[in-house]
């Protein structure tokens, strides 16, 4: 229906991208992406109004979305020309042909049209060896100035490779080598730069990445004293069976799987290099101070389990639950990948498995009108409340009662 559209208006339309690269890799991918030669905006008007589909256009750039009664979303394109005035900075847009169009992108993997108009449908566009990459499991630039003109794409090669179990090509790679050699990545905003690394850190398995960012030598674009080594890269590895603990117990907890190997990946820095790092990559003020609180916090938690001795009686359930419950989840599944102990670990899985969550069954109401407690009594009576709850003392809502009378 789209090549339909694209006849009727007399405008040529492709899928491209990401999309087709997947398609003939067999894997599945949702993100469409179409590319129009000429006014994108007007196919994307055209197709909307026709399919009950609303459309959000940009001008400046000739792109536009639609959007799907059900919420599903097309990008729509317009061939463009991009060019960089300046290394790392906003490109300058013309018009140009479908085959310009897919010059300027990333990599050879990335630059595979089909036709969708219905003449030639299921044309497939190859100007630029991307299939013989695929074949190849190469992951390969068009030219050499591609690292120059967007840094980001130092990360992205590093994804594509790892997700696709590919590599880099020789000479792709020394161009990498360069570009870091050329500090350019210093060029790179915060918000970008985060934006990859929380993409890598979201894919199934982090580590070969965040390995070959360390090869490749460029954490220090990250913070200057970041590194891998054997105590952060045994870390590192163990978080992915964490998370999978975490994820089959919690199918549909909400959490932000990044900001484990975020943590993990910071293990080595201070608390100062921890706030720079943040800094750095644009986190907000906000949550970049309650991140490092809570790591701080986290740390000294995992200290004071290190300091226990074997003597030591066991921890109350209500006392793991005061030492976890200011802390993330994030935090939580960071410092159950970090600590060697097993008593933290042990502490750590029950809080995850019976304690968080654990409320009374009697309010601050309840107390008061009991007439037991006035003013911050209250909220005494229901933190000894929730204790005699988590250590199993009281059961029931007559339980709880009894233990407010006595
Ligand atoms: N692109 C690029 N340079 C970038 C970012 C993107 O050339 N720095 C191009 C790529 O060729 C890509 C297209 O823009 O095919 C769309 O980008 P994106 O949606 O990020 O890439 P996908 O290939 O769809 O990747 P993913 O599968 O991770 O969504």
């Amino acid at each position: 229906s789209a090549g339909k559209i694209g006849d009727e208006l007399d405008l040529q339309v492709y899928a491209v991208g990401g999309f087709v690269r997947d398609l003939l890799l067999g894997t599945e991918n949702l993100d469409i992406d179409i590319t129009v030669e000429g006014d994108g905006i007007l196919f994307a008007e055209t197709f909307a109004s026709r399919f009950g589909c609303r459309c959000k256009g940009h001008i400046k750039f000739g792109t536009a979305v639609i959007v799907f009664p059900d919420g599903f979303k097309i990008d729509v394109a317009s061939t463009r020309l991009e060019y960089y005035e300046t290394p790392a900075a906003l490109p300058v847009v013309e018009r140009s042909s479908l085959k310009m169009d897919l010059y300027r992108r990333d990599f050879t993997i990335n630059t595979l049209a089909i036709q969708l108009n219905q003449s030639d449908f299921g044309l497939l566009i190859d100007y630029f060896g991307a299939q013989r990459d695929l074949q190849e499991q190469n992951i390969r630039v068009l030219h050499n100035l591609s690292f120059v003109e967007d840094p980001t794409r130092v990360f992205r090669a590093i994804r594509f490779e790892q997700r696709l179990g590919f590599h880099i090509a020789r000479h792709t790679e020394n161009l990498i080598k360069n570009a870091v050699k050329m500090d350019f990545l210093h060029k790179l905003g915060g918000k970008r730069l985060l934006s990859e690394l929380v993409i890598i850190f979201k894919e199934r398995d982090p580590f070969g990445a965040v390995e070959r960012m360390a090869n490749l030598g460029l954490l220090r674009f990250i913070h200057p004293v970041l590194k891998l080594d054997a105590m952060n890269r045994r870390l590192l590895e163990e978080v992915k069976p964490v998370i999978s603990w975490f994820e089959l117990l919690f199918l549909d907890r909400k959490y932000e799987k990044w900001v484990v190997y975020f943590l993990a990946l910071c293990e080595i820095l201070t608390h100062d290099e921890f706030i720079e790092v943040c800094k750095r990559l644009a986190v907000s003020e906000h949550y970049r101070e309650k991140l490092a609180e809570m790591r701080r916090l986290g740390e000294r938690v995992l200290d004071a389990f290190n300091r226990r001795g074997a003597k030591c009686r066991p921890l109350q359930p209500s006392e793991i639950y005061r030492l976890f419950n200011d802390l993330a989840v994030e935090v939580l599944l960071y410092l159950m990948a970090r600590t060697k102990s097993e008593e933290a670990k042990k502490a750590l899985s029950l809080y995850f498995t019976k304690l968080q969550g654990v409320h009374t069954i009697l309010t601050g109401d309840d107390i008061l009108a009991l007439g037991v407690a006035r003013g911050p009594m209250v909220g005494e009576l229901l933190e000894q409340l929730l204790a005699a709850r988590l250590n199993g003392a009281v059961m029931s809502r007559d339980d709880e009662l009894n233990f407010i009378r006595q």
